[in-house]
């Protein structure tokens, strides 16, 4: 069975102390897992080079929160997937907040995938609905048509570089996760847009977002179709983030 995969995205948080503090909390927490997990943390843009060299003797993965959808040129302020190559194995894309605060479109995001496949590089794709379109009966639609917007032209052979976060925006920094039934039932929907879409799409991961914390943690992992997390605020408390590792280790057991 594939391992449970646990990302901390750090999103726009922490002074490089903390962050090396943090990264140390992780490594110390992956070891001591008997069982094995995959834990990934995605600092801020800054600080990649140095946990680079941190996480050497470990194995937490090192990601990016966004990248251009552009590849090297006149962009000021841009951050290239090829750039990012130099020091992280992944990249979030996607992500509800860049799509509400930064006007990340599906075409956007999609041309982000391929810069990040481009590399050969992971993306972890978010997807989610908001409230409205949830009370309003659309999450699937929604759902569905961000994957098929960001995945066309997807190579199938590129499958196993590819792991989707279902993370329902009403869900994000509320403190209000979905409940467990209702991650699994959007996530078994998603592997079900992903079969039809791909053949087998076996080699993806797909992860919960959401106020995932240590106490709802090991409920969500033991449902089927919940492949492992994607953790905000929860991960910059290492006590927490270690006890959800912990906790991915133990359901797998
Ligand atoms: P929270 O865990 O803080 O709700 O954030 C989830 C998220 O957006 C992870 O990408």
């Amino acid at each position: 069975m594939t391992p449970s995969l646990l990302i901390g995205n750090w999103k726009s948080n922490t002074t490089f102390a903390e962050a090396e503090s943090l990264i140390d909390a992780a490594k110390a927490a992956q070891n001591a897992t008997g069982a094995e997990v995959w834990v990934g943390v995605t600092p801020p843009f800054p600080w990649l080079m140095a946990l680079r060299e941190r996480i050497q003797d470990s194995n937490v993965w090192i990601g990016a929160q966004n990248c251009s959808a552009t590849d090297m040129g006149a962009y000021t302020g841009e951050v290239t997937a090829s750039m990012l190559k130099e020091c992280a194995t992944f990249i979030i894309v996607g992500h509800s907040e860049r799509r509400a605060y930064y006007g990340e479109t599906d075409e956007v995001v999609r041309e982000k995938v391929a810069r990040v496949l481009e590399q050969d590089l992971h993306a972890v794709l978010c997807v989610g609905e908001v409230l409205a379109q949830r009370e309003a009966g659309e999450a699937e639609a929604v759902v569905k048509s961000q994957l098929l917007a960001a995945l066309e032209g997807y190579p199938e052979d590129r499958l196993y570089r590819l792991v989707i976060a279902y993370e329902p925006v009403w869900a994000i920094g509320t403190g209000v996760a979905a409940t467990a039934d209702d991650a699994e039932e959007m996530c078994a929907f998603i592997r079900g847009v992903l079969d039809k879409r791909f053949g087998d799409s076996n080699h993806i991961i797909i992860q919960y977002g959401g106020s995932a914390n240590e106490k709802n943690a090991a409920e969500l992992l033991t449902k089927p179709h919940v492949g492992g997390l994607l953790i905000g605020g929860a991960s910059l408390k290492p006590e927490a983030f270690a006890a959800m590792i912990q906790a991915a280790a133990d359901v797998a057991e």
